[in-house]
């Protein structure tokens, strides 16, 4: 791929706010009954937000993709805090290790926000995506779709810190 993709905060990139929202919404909102509405104002509170944040992948004006930091993603896990969510890379864009460069630019934010401990939920089949990334599944066949749960430890350890992304 030759395109420069770049990471920005949703802060910086307000003008993408509306078209994550959109993919959000296709992507896991929308079969739960939420509205497009429900969801940009979910992002525009995040983007609000000292605890919780919105990453964008783009190059120039073009939306790449989306990640976020939210307190809590599963009510049957509601005692563990924070979460990666919402990972998203556009169709023409994956395989090329967007997606690997959010994850990574999460845990850099996050651990410059004070964190050190990170969980995120997923399908069974994005399993080789998030050990590959050196996360640990620590529990499985949750609900009726079976997900996984994966924990991020140790993050400062873990991640490099030297990046000034966001
Ligand atoms: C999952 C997703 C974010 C991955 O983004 P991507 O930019 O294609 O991923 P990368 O190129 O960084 O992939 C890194 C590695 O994970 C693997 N991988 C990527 N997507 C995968 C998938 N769906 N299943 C299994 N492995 C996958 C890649 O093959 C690559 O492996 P390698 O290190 O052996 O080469 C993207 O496919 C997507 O947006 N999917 C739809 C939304 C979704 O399911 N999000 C996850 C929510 S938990």
């Amino acid at each position: 791929m030759s395109a420069e993709i770049a990471i920005a905060n949703l802060r910086n990139r307000a003008d993408m706010l509306e078209t994550a929202a959109n993919r959000i919404w296709h992507a896991w909102s929308k079969h739960r009954g939420l509205t497009l509405k429900q969801v940009v104002q979910k992002l525009q509170r995040i983007k609000a937000s000292d605890d919780e944040f919105t990453l964008i992948a783009h190059t120039g004006d073009m939306f790449v993709g989306t990640i976020s930091l939210i307190k809590s993603d599963l009510v049957e896990r509601s005692n563990l805090t924070p979460w990666i969510a919402a990972v998203w890379v556009e169709n023409d864009f994956r395989k090329h290790r967007v997606g690997s460069a959010l994850v990574k630019a999460a845990e850099r934010l996050a651990i410059s926000n004070g964190r050190d401990v990170l969980y995120l939920c997923c399908a069974p089949e994005l399993r080789p995506f998030y050990s590959g990334l050196g996360w640990t599944e620590i529990e499985t066949n949750i609900g009726k779709s079976g997900s996984c749960i994966f924990k991020r430890q140790n993050l400062k350890v873990a991640v490099s810190t030297d990046s000034d992304l966001c």
